[in-house]
């Protein structure tokens, strides 16, 4: 090839090389294939040369502009492909959520079992009801059949309110959530199937005792539920709520104002060692208060003793935990104890269920 197409061509692909964006190969192709680029001009001089020489030339100048242009897209296409990739990185939008921080804090047991138990009576139809703290007489003690000089509120020692202007029923905090039955059975028509979880108050303070405490308050009431059906019912509670399949269960005879018959529930346990173990194992612990709801009770409500019967419980929830979890110490409870919180404590995601398993 002649000396000067050569130069031209080395000339031209040097450009395009060094070419930093699209722009600056528009400038190498007006330059040498423009209407007065170089390569154009070199065609304007081929009329001047013999058929042959032309011939020759010709082939040479077309082959070195297909070259240069073929150079030139190669070149355009990898810049462009560059420049596509910053403006991407440059206009990037991050739509994913960022990375939820580690959970912090931790669900008390007391939460913690209060919702295993929702859980269960939950699956057996309870729905849960709630009452005040701060709770009338009537309510907490005489609509119960404990009447003013009744013995049974020796027991239930708890803290009286100052009554304002000398009202006719002075105020307590609730010794239990037995006062729950008689607000929901006023104001329902039975069927009712509730349960109560809340706090609790009495004048009590030990390792076992405290005087703010918890309980979970079940009531039936219709018109045919009896004491087979309380047994059933709590019978698979406790099965279902210690995770212990044929966990033995037996009721003993006793007695409260409210409810008649009466019967305490014991679950089967051993002590063998000195260690509790629940299951069989010969021993008996008491685990909850239950009995059919007195007719009296039923009738304080103004419900039909005749028509209406049905069966209660109370339980105390911190010696449920206490059993479950092997808490020692009643106390530590409310002690707010960070690193007693972080190894008793459950994770937010731990949220009970019966399908899902109640304990971590
Ligand atoms: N309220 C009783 C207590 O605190 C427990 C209980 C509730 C007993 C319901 C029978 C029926 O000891």
């Amino acid at each position: 090839m002649d000396q000067d197409l050569n130069r031209l061509r080395d000339d031209a692909l040097g450009a395009i090389a060094r070419a930093a964006a699209v722009a600056d190969l528009n400038t190498v192709r007006v330059d040498v294939l423009g209407r007065k680029g170089r390569v154009t001009d070199l065609m304007k001089t081929l009329g001047a040369l013999t058929p042959d020489e032309r011939k020759a030339r010709g082939a040479a100048l077309n082959a070195l502009k297909d070259e240069i242009t073929a150079a030139i897209d190669a070149r355009a296409a990898a810049l462009e492909a560059v420049e596509l990739d910053h403006r991407l990185q440059a206009e990037r939008i991050d739509v994913t959520l960022p990375v939820r921080p580690q959970a912090e804090g931790r669900i008390h047991p007391i939460s913690q079992t209060i919702d295993e138990m929702v859980a269960i009576f939950g699956e057996m139809g309870f729905v849960v009801a709630e009452g005040p703290d701060v709770e009338d007489d009537f309510y907490n003690f005489t609509a119960l059949n404990i009447p003013p000089e009744h013995p049974a509120r020796q027991s239930h020692d708890t803290f009286y309110m100052q009554t304002p202007n000398g009202g006719a029923s002075p105020k307590v905090l609730r010794t239990h959530t037995s006062p729950v039955q008689i607000r929901t059975m006023m104001k329902e028509k039975p069927p009712i199937r509730i349960i109560v979880p809340g706090r609790t108050y009495r004048c009590d303070y030990d390792a076992t005792h405290s005087p703010n405490f918890h309980q979970i308050e079940g009531l039936v009431i219709d018109k045919t539920s009896h004491m087979g059906h309380l047994k059933g019912c709590l019978s698979e509670f406790v099965r279902a709520f210690f995770d212990v399949p044929d966990l033995p269960v037996r009721f003993r005879p006793s007695y409260f104002p409210f409810t008649e018959p009466s019967a305490e529930m014991d679950i089967g346990c051993s002590r063998a060692g000195g260690e509790l173990k629940l299951g069989a194992g010969g021993d008996w612990l008491e685990i909850l208060g239950s009995g059919m709801v007195h007719p009296k009770v039923i009738a304080n409500c103004g419900l039909d003793p005749a028509e209406y019967q049905g069966f209660a419980f109370g339980m105390g929830i911190e010696r449920a935990a206490m059993l479950k979890y092997g808490i020692p110490d009643l106390r530590t409870f409310y002690e707010a104890d960070l690193r007693w919180l972080r190894h008793y404590g459950f994770l937010g995601i731990d949220v009970p269920s019966m399908t899902g398993g109640l304990g971590r």
